[in-house]
């Protein structure tokens, strides 16, 4: 049987994760490498094998054999692949955030309908054993009703430069990079709740403070910390019509004494950790039970949740599975976000 021919648009940082994974995937060819700058493309097409290499994605979806593709390119080019993609007749595996605004996900929403392709947002830690193991605890009652949810991912110094930190290319900073986890994450768990309303802040108080000597952090493929025109913290009050709440704070720098990556669920029955280590929380006999799972990562195990996403994907395109984060889910997401921003700037309530 031939093998399904995928490619990659985009061959920065994140992209090895889709590569090892489709690598790994029996049913799948690595087949074309497309990237603006054409040796990062080349040295991916090399450690992957694939034959097909290109600078521009259009010549990449004219070649009628490619059967999916992943896009791992900046965040203000995801709409306009995602659509060419679909136009095409591919299957879009699109990085997280679907794109930067409301308008450019509906019309992302109109060409999946239009093609009947599948689109999955690159929600990545849906994938992750944990939430899995979380997830069937709370299906199965658990938790109870979930009233209260709490996310945090707090950099103290991890603002990545380069096309992160300049607004245009990204649509924001740690609330449309990291925030975008954990509020989907938050969210889903919570089985989806429609959002009311969203009241929220940001702040542009520290800058990337590129100044800072002796610690290390992340830094985009092309580095560059002469432009920062992205916020530094964004917190959240986000309100759901089945009465239930969201609570975000997301930083690139803020004077914190360490990081800290944290998902808690707060339900009538019971509670749940995700982040920083998956636990559930109950109660038996008047006493108060912390229950720990017996697994092989407490935390997110980045590379295997990697590998879940992208064979859950080409499932999906073989009708074994339905995705678990189709494109409806990535226009609300970016209906939160926006509403985020608006909220900060308007300097008040959001009603959605
Ligand atoms: N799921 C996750 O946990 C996760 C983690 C990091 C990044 N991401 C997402 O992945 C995407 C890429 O991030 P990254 O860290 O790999 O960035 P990166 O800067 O390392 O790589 C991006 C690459 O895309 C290329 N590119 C940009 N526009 C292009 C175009 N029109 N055609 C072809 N190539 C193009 C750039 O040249 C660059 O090589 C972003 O959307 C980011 O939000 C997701």
């Amino acid at each position: 049987m031939s093998k399904l021919k995928i490619a990659v648009i985009g061959a920065g940082s994140i992209s090895d994760f889709h590569l090892q994974a489709y690598d790994s995937n029996p049913e799948v060819e690595i087949y074309a490498i497309c990237d603006l700058n054409e040796a990062r493309a080349q040295e991916a097409a090399k450690k992957y094998n694939a034959t097909h290499v290109f600078t521009d994605y259009k010549e990449l979806l004219a070649l009628p054999e490619i059967h999916s593709v992943s896009i791992c390119t900046w965040n203000d080019t995801h709409a306009e692949i995602s659509i060419a993609a679909l136009d095409a007749g591919k299957n879009v595996l699109c990085e997280k955030p679907l794109c930067q605004t409301v308008e450019d996900a509906l019309e992302v929403e109109k060409a999946v309908h239009r093609s009947g392709k599948l689109l999955q947002v690159g929600f990545v830690r849906r994938y992750s054993d944990n939430a899995q193991i979380l997830k069937k605890f709370i299906d199965e009652g658990e938790l109870g009703e979930i009233y209260y949810a709490k996310a945090s991912c707090l950099r103290r110094l991890g603002n990545p430069g380069g096309w992160f930190a300049d607004v245009d290319r990204s649509g924001g900073g740690p609330l449309i990079d990291i925030g975008v986890h954990i509020i989907d994450i938050s969210w889903y768990l919570m089985g989806k709740p429609k959002v009311k309303t969203v009241s929220a802040n940001v702040s542009n108080r520290l800058g990337n403070r590129a100044n800072i000597r002796n610690l290390s952090f992340y830094q985009a493929a092309d580095y560059d910390a002469n432009k920062n025109t992205v916020e530094d913290m964004a917190n959240a009050l986000i309100r759901f019509e089945n009465g239930a709440s969201l609570l975000v704070d997301v930083s690139f720098t803020l004077h914190a004494k360490q990081d800290e990556t944290s998902v808690r669920l707060y339900g009538d029955k019971g509670g749940a950790e995700l982040e920083p280590e998956i636990s559930l929380i109950g109660e038996k006999f008047d006493t108060i039970l912390n229950m720990t799972p017996q697994v092989d990562f407490k935390s997110l195990d980045f590379a295997g949740s990697f590998r879940n996403e992208v064979n859950h994907f080409i499932d999906s395109t073989q009708g074994r599975k339905e995705t678990l984060s189709p494109v409806e889910d990535g226009v609300e997401i970016m209906k939160i976000l926006c509403a985020i921003y608006e909220s900060a700037r308007e300097g008040r309530e959001i009603s959605l």
